[in-house]
This record gives structure tokens, C-alpha cells and sequence, in this order.
């Protein structure tokens, strides 16, 4: 497929269709800007969850080639190098032009989102492909205004700090949201002038391994981004473990990210963001708009298959209008349409795979044995791929499991509340910190409770909201750093303080 092949027919409400004749093109490591076979001759399968079908097979990186990769970012990262001279404001025009070509092959990225993902394909050419472009442009801008500062330091000297980028960043990513993860990491660290070796998870390689073709047309040096496919305990842990990668941010598991500040601990003590899992509270007070609460809640959790970092997994809601939210919530559920992902029209696709799948029903079941009352949902959909019904749950209690462990399906969770100061023990009595919403009318109550709760992040009267202006990351157990904003550049600079004897100073 070319990247001017045009969709045959048109979508539903003003979408195009997407693509019916998608051609896998890219299927190896891309290092050094060229394409290579892994050292090992080994190579993974990559399936379609809503089929269980087999789209291709994908060249299985492992310790050899991520030593490639980083050998190849070492180089491009080398001072003279065309990469560290280059001028700032260019960094920022390639972040750009990259951002133009996605948008321009935005079809075909969606169509592969939708396959190799599960994603609704209105999801994915709404949502996950602009967004993806959206965090680049946003870098782009932030490129030559990333400087330091003049020092009036005590003594004649002459003091200055330079913002210099940490060098070599290993980027380890999930499946969930492919190519936002893949732009999410990248672009703070092009815009701050770093060298990459990525890893995009087993399940989803597709849309990295284009951004690969992507980024050598948009004129990045050959090193410069690196793109390493393979499975985590080997592909994964190479970059982790490894003694000449300076910075790993990782998206996924809190359990996996223990294991990579365990590895930089036992290694060179590279520096570390995590961005890992959530059990996020919701809180209904009963003076909400109960329709609008309702309706963001169910996205809030429902989005995505229920797939979602932040997905809001405990919903509190005030007594006088549990009943009430907990029946809408039902109605609301039953109207999710499942199916094939590139179906117009279709709202929820399938788990990613087999393990998440048995791990949600197994979570289900839990749920159904320690009492939770089951009101729709509860079990497998259709005949084939990884579909779960929409599942929800009222009378939920605070220690049963699914109101504990991060379930990352579609399994909504309701829980009865009386007072203000009890709701905020409950909401923070998790290890997460991730995000958190609040419903109310009430001013004071709003703020009052959104400084309470530990999390990264906290929405009022809304869900979701995300943009890259704003810094996303967590408290407590859900990691450490931020990502995006200003504040997310910051993981990717190393501050350098340069004094210099002189004569005098004069203020
Ligand atoms: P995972 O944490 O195992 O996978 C995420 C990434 O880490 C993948 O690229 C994987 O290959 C890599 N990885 C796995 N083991 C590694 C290791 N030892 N060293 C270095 N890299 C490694 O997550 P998984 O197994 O796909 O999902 C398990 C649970 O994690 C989910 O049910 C969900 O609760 C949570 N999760 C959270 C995500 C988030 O957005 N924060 C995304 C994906 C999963
Ligand atoms: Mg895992």
C-alpha cells in the first residue's frame, strides 16, 4: 500500500473508512536509520486481537541488537556530532516535520492502530494519531527555549547553567496507546536534543516500526532514534540493565517497574521515570450533575476497553443518589456496541490478548465470589478474539480485590459514601496515585477535596482531560517523574553549572 491509497468508501459521521488493503511494510530493528534482521535470526508473531489471526511476523530484538541500538545512539550523541551541533530551532522543525508526515500518512497509522491494537478505528483516527502529533508539536515549539540562567553566585566569578541533555535514553512502552506512547516519549527527548533506543511492546510493534520510515524521511541524523522490537525480560531488560544508557522512562506495569529501578540500581544508576499503573478514584458528591457524571465516569473507565492508565476503577457516589447513579451506569453500559474495530460505529473492541483477557475474567469472577453485585455484564462477547462484555459491579467493598488491584478491563466499580472525610480516606487508601475525579457544584468542596487526594493528577466535573501542555504522572506507587509540559523536559535535561573565574564582578 502507498501512502496516497485513498479510502474506498466513506465512514460513518464524516470519517473516512479506514484502509481495507493495509500492507505491513516494516518489520525489522531500525537502527542507525536502516532496517535490520535480528542478530539472533529470531522473530515474533503479532496478532489481531479481535480475530486471534497472525498479521506478520516481526524481527525479535534481544542483548545484541539493543547493544547495536545504543552503540548507534552513542555515536549520534558524540560531542561534534551532526546531531549535538545541530541548532536548537532545527531539532524543533524535524520534531515538525515528523508530526507533518504522520498527519499526512494518518490513514494508513490509524488503519494499523486499529489492527495491531484493538482500537476502534474512530478512536484511533480521532484520538490516538492527532494526539500523537500533538505532543511533537508541542516539543517542537519548546526546542530552542529550553535554556538556562545566569548565576549571581558569592565571589568574582562569572556563573552560568546549561540545560544539556542526559545523552542515551532507553524507552520502554506499552501496548495500550502504541503510537501516543511511542510520540509521548520521543519528542520531549528529540526536543531536548537526546538520543533514543525504544522499545515498543510485543503486542503492538506496527505503528513504531513506521515512525521508523517516518523519521528517516523527516531528515533525522542516522542514530538518532533507534527502534528495537522484542519481549521484555530480554529486549527490555538489555536497556534497563544496560551500562551506557543514561535515562529510562518506561510506561506499563508497576511491577515491571520495579524491576527497571532495580536494574539501574544494580547497574549505573541511570536515571528513572516510571509511569505505571493506577487505581483511580472517582467521587460523586450528591450535589453533581448526576446525567453528566454518569456519562464521564462511563468513559472514564469504559474507554479503551477499559485499558487505560487512568481509567477511573472506583467510583464513589454519595448515598442519597447511589441508586441512582448506580442504575444509570447500568442502562449506560448495556448500550456499548462491540465488534470488530474497523466496523463503523463500533465502541468497544477487544483486549489486547489472551493473558489480559483471562486475567480480567479471573478478576470478574473474584469480584461475583466476595459478595460485589454483578448488575451487567460479567463475562466473555462473541465467538472469537479477546472480547469482555461491559461489567458492572455496585455494592462493591473497599478490600475485595476488584476494588483493590487494577483490573485494566471493562469492569466498573460502584461504591456507597456518607461524609466528606471518609471519601478521602477511601480514595487514598490505595497504593496508586495516578488520577482522580471529583463531582460536585460546590466550590469549596471541589478544592478542598482535590488538595486531599494523592494523585498526579486530579479533574473536577470532568475526566480524562488530557493535553500536552499539561504534566501527567503519579504519586506514590503509580511512579516517579512527569511527562509532557514544561515539567516533563526536565527528565530529559541534565543542569550544568559553568563558573569561571574573572577579575571583578559588579552587580
Ligand atoms: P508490562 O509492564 O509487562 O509491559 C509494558 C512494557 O514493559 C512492554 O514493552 C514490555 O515488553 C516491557 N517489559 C516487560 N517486562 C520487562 C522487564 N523485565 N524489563 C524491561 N521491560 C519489560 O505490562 P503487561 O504485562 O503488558 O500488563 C500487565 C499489567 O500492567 C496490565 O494488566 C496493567 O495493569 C498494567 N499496565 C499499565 C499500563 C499503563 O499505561 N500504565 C500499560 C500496560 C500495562
Ligand atoms: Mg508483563
Amino acid at each position: 500500500m502507498s501512502s496516497d491509497s485513498k479510502p474506498k468508501s466513506d465512514g460513518i459521521g464524516g470519517l473516512p473508512a479506514p484502509l481495507s488493503n493495509l500492507e505491513i511494510k516494516y518489520t525489522k530493528i531500525f537502527i542507525n536509520n536502516e532496517w535490520h534482521n535480528s542478530v539472533s535470526g529470531k522473530k515474533f508473531p503479532v496478532f489481531n486481537p479481535a480475530t486471534g489471526e497472525k498479521i506478520c511476523e516481526i524481527e525479535e530484538g534481544d542483548k545484541e541488537d539493543v547493544d547495536k541500538a545504543v552503540k548507534a545512539a552513542r555515536e549520534a550523541f558524540a560531542f561534534g556530532s551532526t546531531w549535538r551541533r545541530m541548532d536548537a530551532s532545527e531539532r524543533g522543525k524535524l520534531l515538525n516535520k515528523l508530526a507533518d508526515l504522520i498527519e499526512r500518512d494518518i490513514l494508513i497509522l490509524s488503519t494499523m492502530e486499529s489492527i495491531d491494537a484493538g482500537k476502534p478505528f474512530a478512536a484511533s483516527y480521532l484520538a490516538d494519531i492527532p494526539g500523537a502529533v500533538k505532543s511533537l508539536r508541542y516539543c517542537a515549539g519548546w526546542a530552542d527555549k529550553n535554556h538556562g540562567r545566569t548565576i549571581p553566585m558569592d565571589g568574582d566569578y562569572f556563573t552560568f547553567t546549561r540545560h544539556e541533555p542526559v545523552g542515551v535514553c532507553g524507552q520502554i512502552i506499552p501496548w495500550n496507546f502504541p503510537l501516543v506512547m511511542f510520540s509521548w516519549k520521543i519528542a520531549p527527548a528529540l526536543c531536548c536534543g537526546n538520543t533514543i533506543v525504544i522499545k515498543p511492546a510485543e503486542q503492538t510493534p506496527l505503528t513504531a516500526l513506521y515512525m521508523g520510515s517516518l523519521i528517516k524521511e523527516a531528515g533525522f541524523p542516522p542514530g538518532v532514534v533507534n527502534i528495537v522490537p522484542g519481549y521484555g525480560p530480554t529486549a527490555g531488560a538489555a536497556i534497563s540493565n544496560h551500562m551506557d544508557i543514561n535515562k529510562v522512562a518506561f510506561t506499563g506495569s508497576t511491577e515491571v517497574g520495579k524491576l527497571i529501578k532495580e536494574a539501574a540500581g544494580k547497574s549505573n544508576l541511570k536515571r528513572v521515570t516510571l509511569e505505571l499503573g493506577g487505581k483511580s478514584p472517582v467521587i460523586v458528591f450528591a450535589d453533581a450533575d448526576l446525567d453528566t457524571a454518569v456519562e464521564i465516569a462511563h468513559h472514564g473507565l469504559f474507554y479503551h476497553q477499559g485499558q487505560c492508565c487512568i481509567a477511573g476503577s472506583r467510583i464513589f457516589v454519595e448515598e442519597p443518589i447511589y441508586d441512582e447513579f448506580v442504575r444509570k451506569s447500568v442502562e449506560r453500559a448495556k448500550k456499548r456496541v462491540l465488534g470488530d474495530p474497523l466496523t463503523p460505529g463500533i465502541q468497544q473492541g477487544p483486549q489486547i490478548d489472551k493473558e489480559q483477557y483471562d486475567r480480567i475474567l479471573n478478576l470478574i469472577e473474584s469480584g461475583k465470589k466476595e459478595g460485589a453485585k454483578l448488575e451487567c455484564g460479567g463475562g466473555p462477547w462473541g465467538d472469537k478474539g479477546f472480547f469482555i462484555q461491559p461489567t458492572v459491579f455496585s455494592d462493591v467493598k473497599d478490600n475485595m480485590r476488584i476494588a483493590k488491584e487494577e483490573i485494566f478491563g471493562p469492569v466498573q466499580q460502584i461504591m456507597k459514601f456518607k461524609t466528606k472525610e471518609e471519601v478521602i480516606k477511601r480514595a487514598n487508601n490505595t497504593t496508586y496515585g495516578l488520577a482522580a475525579g471529583v463531582f460536585t457544584k460546590d466550590i469549596d468542596k471541589a478544592i478542598t477535596v482535590s488538595a486531599a487526594l494523592e494523585a498526579g493528577t486530579v479533574w473536577i466535573n470532568c475526566y480524562s482531560a488530557m493535553s500536552p501542555q499539561c504534566p501527567f504522572g503519579g504519586f506514590k506507587m503509580s511512579g516517579n517523574g512527569r511527562e509532557l509540559g514544561e515539567y516533563g523536559l526536565q527528565e530529559y535535561t541534565e543542569v550544568k553549572t559553568v563558573t569561571m573565574k574573572i577579575s571583578q564582578k559588579n552587580s
